[in-house]
């Protein structure tokens, strides 16, 4: 699997990670409790290493933890989660569950969800990073209108890592954000690397391009992901499923050759174009 580095410690990461929102909100009995007990023993037996979560996900925490504990492999993944709440107190309890829920003393990377209350909370975890509780911290959001606000931030504070959103068919954040954090040296992880699902859509009825073949792609999925991870300011990608054949799918975009700017354009001309 292709890594990269960190920016701000060398620290190498597989590029291509595992998101959980909806797909690991599943009861603990039953055929789709299964199904992603089968995805992350899948996950975490290969090659991958980041798992992104959130306490907004329902039970997705507590399911990542408890088949953590079951496949002994907190150690071998990078977990990252967010504080979704207003208010220093309710973040720091927010956080203590989620560290509970995780049955782990250590959360690689803490980021503030959808930068709700940020100040407050970058505060906080500036003092949860000194006392080792947390590796690393970042800021999240999904949306377009939100990336002058990510700018700003990576500007102004000390931050490691900033998630949004970016795919062939979301591409606002290579104009300002994405060169911004490789030039202030924060990691980039990307959320929402199918469009939550919309860029198979917009494909059903239409067959794999012929240059598929050149990048070694097999998939749609492997197409989307090495769009992505062709860009050099991203540190991981973290699609969502809870299909283990799927996981299978998108952790073959980690392998062989990526596309280089060029060809990245005339990807981008080519959806475009759909
Ligand atoms: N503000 C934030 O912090 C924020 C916002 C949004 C997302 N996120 C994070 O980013 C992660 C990813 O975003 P997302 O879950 O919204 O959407 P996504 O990863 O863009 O898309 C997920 C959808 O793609 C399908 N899929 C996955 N792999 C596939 C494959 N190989 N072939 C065909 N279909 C495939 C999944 O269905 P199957 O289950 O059938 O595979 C699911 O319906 C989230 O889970 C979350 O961790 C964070």
């Amino acid at each position: 699997m292709i890594t990269r580095a960190i920016p701000k410690t060398g620290e190498l990461l597989p590029v291509i990670g595992l998101g959980t929102w909806q797909t690991f909100d599943v009861s603990d009995a039953g055929a789709p409790a299964s199904r992603v007990a089968q995805v992350l023993q899948t996950f975490t037996a290969g090659e991958g290493k980041v798992i992104d979560s959130s306490p907004m996900y329902g039970r997705a925490e507590s399911v990542v933890g408890e088949l953590l504990a079951k496949l002994r492999a907190r150690n071998s993944v990078f977990l990252a989660t967010k504080v979704w709440t207003t208010g220093e107190r309710s973040g720091v309890e927010q956080m203590r569950r989620s560290f509970d829920l995780f049955r782990t003393n250590t959360i690689d990377l803490m980021q503030i969800h959808n930068l709700l209350d940020w100040r407050v909370h970058l505060a906080t975890l500036r003092r949860m990073k000194e006392a080792g509780q947390i590796r690393y911290i970042g800021i999240t959001h999904y949306t377009a209108s939100a990336l002058p606000t990510l700018a700003e931030i990576i500007e102004r504070e000390q931050i490691d890592f900033v998630q949004l959103a970016y795919s062939l068919g979301e591409r606002e954040a290579e104009k300002r954000v994405l060169p911004l954090a490789a030039d202030r040296r924060v990691g980039v992880i990307v959320n929402r690397p199918f469009g939550g699902g919309e860029l198979f859509s917009r494909v059903r009825a239409v067959a794999l391009p012929r240059w598929a073949d050149e990048l070694g792609c097999v998939s749609w999925a492997q197409i989307f992901l090495k769009f992505i991870a062709g860009n050099p300011s991203v540190t991981c990608i973290i699609p969502a499923t809870a299909d283990p054949a799927h996981l299978a799918d998108n952790l073959g975009a980690g392998h062989g050759r990526l596309p280089d700017a060029p060809e990245r354009r005339r990807m981008a001309k080519w959806w475009d174009s759909l």
